[in-house]
C-alpha cells in the first residue's frame, strides 16, 4: 500500500563531520496516524513504540553518542486517565522488554523528569535501568519522562536560590553555567538537532534551555511511520545547516555554551 505520509529518499547519506553529536526528538503523530486508520489512539503509540526502537538502532548505527526522546511530557497527565494508563504501561514494557537489549549494545539509559505522580514500580524500573547500564559508553539514550522545560528551569533556580539562603552561594554568583548546572542532566551537551514529525512546528516545552542554539526539523510524517528515510533526511537537512551561534559567517570561534563543541569531527 502506498504511504502518503513518507518521503522517498531524495536525500543522499549523511556525511561523517557533519553529523550531530546529540539529537532530541519529539515524537508526535501518534494518535493521528491511528486516527488515519481507523485505530485507537493507543495502538498510534504502541507502533510509536516500534518506531522508537527503530531510531534507536539508527541512530546507533550512525554512532550518535546522545539521543533523547520525549516519551511523556507533564502536560500529557491532561490526556484521558486510560491513555495516560496506557502510556505508563508502555514505558514499563520497554524497559522490560528492552532493557537487556539496549545494555548489550552498550546503550546508557537515563530519565529526565519529575518523579512526581510517576507509579512507584515505574521509578523501580528507571533506577534499574540507570544503575544497569550507567557504565556504558556507545550511545546514552535520555528518555524525557514526565518532562517538562518549565519545571526544570523552575525547579533549578529554586535549588539555586536554597543554596544562597543557606550560604553556600553568593546571589552574584547565579549565572547560565550555575544555571546549566542545576538541570536534569547538566553533564550531557546541549542537542545539536530537534526533530519533531507530524508537521507540527513547536518546542511543547521540551528542552528549552538546552536547545537555544538547536537546529529544528521538521517533518511530515506521523511518528509510527519514522524511518531511515526520514531520519537520513532530517540529518541531511542538519547538514546543510550553517550553524553560527551568533558569530560571523565562518568565524565561531569560542565557547559561550556547550553547543559549540558538540560537532563530531571526522
Ligand atoms: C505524541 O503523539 C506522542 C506521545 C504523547 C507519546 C510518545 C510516546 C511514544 C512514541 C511511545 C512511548 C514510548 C515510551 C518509551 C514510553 P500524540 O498522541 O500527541 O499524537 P497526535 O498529536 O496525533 O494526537
Amino acid at each position: 500500500m502506498r504511504d502518503d505520509n513518507k518521503q522517498g529518499s531524495d536525500f543522499p547519506a549523511p556525511e561523517a563531520g557533519v553529523m550531530p553529536r546529540h539529537i532530541g526528538i519529539i515524537m508526535d503523530g501518534n494518535g493521528r496516524w491511528a486516527a488515519a486508520r481507523g485505530l485507537p489512539r493507543v495502538e498510534g503509540h504502541r507502533r510509536g513504540v516500534e518506531a522508537l526502537r527503530r531510531a534507536i538502532r539508527i541512530a546507533g548505527d550512525y554512532r550518535i553518542p546522545f539521543l533523547t526522546i520525549y516519551a511523556f511530557s507533564t502536560e500529557n497527565w491532561r490526556r484521558p486517565a486510560q491513555e495516560v494508563t496506557y502510556l505508563m504501561g508502555l514505558l514499563r514494557r520497554f524497559i522490560r522488554n528492552d532493557l537487556a537489549e539496549l545494555h548489550g549494545n552498550g546503550v546508557r539509559v537515563r530519565v529526565i523528569g519529575s518523579r512526581e505522580n510517576v507509579p512507584p514500580d515505574i521509578i523501580a524500573l528507571i533506577d534499574e535501568a540507570e544503575a544497569m547500564t550507567r557504565g556504558n559508553a556507545n550511545m546514552t539514550l535520555v528518555v524525557a519522562f514526565n518532562y517538562g522545560s518549565r519545571q526544570e528551569i523552575a525547579d533549578a533556580a529554586r535549588r539555586l536560590v536554597e543554596m544562597v539562603a543557606r550560604g553556600e552561594m553568593r546571589a552574584d554568583e547565579i549565572d547560565m553555567d550555575r544555571l546549566s548546572g542545576a538541570m536534569f542532566a547538566p553533564d550531557i551537551p546541549d542537542p545539536d538537532l530537534i526533530i519533531r514529525t507530524s508537521g507540527e512546528q513547536r518546542l511543547s516545552n521540551f528542552l528549552m534551555w538546552q536547545a537555544a542554539y538547536a537546529e529544528f526539523v521538521f517533518l511530515p510524517q506521523h511518528w509510527p511511520d519514522f524511518d531511515k528515510a526520514a531520519f537520513d533526511q532530517a540529518l541531511a537537512q542538519f547538514a546543510a545547516r550553517e550553524r553560527r551561534f551568533g558569530a560571523l559567517p565562518g568565524v565561531v570561534t569560542g565557547g559561550a555554551t556547550n553547543g559549540l563543541k558538540v560537532m563530531t569531527g571526522s
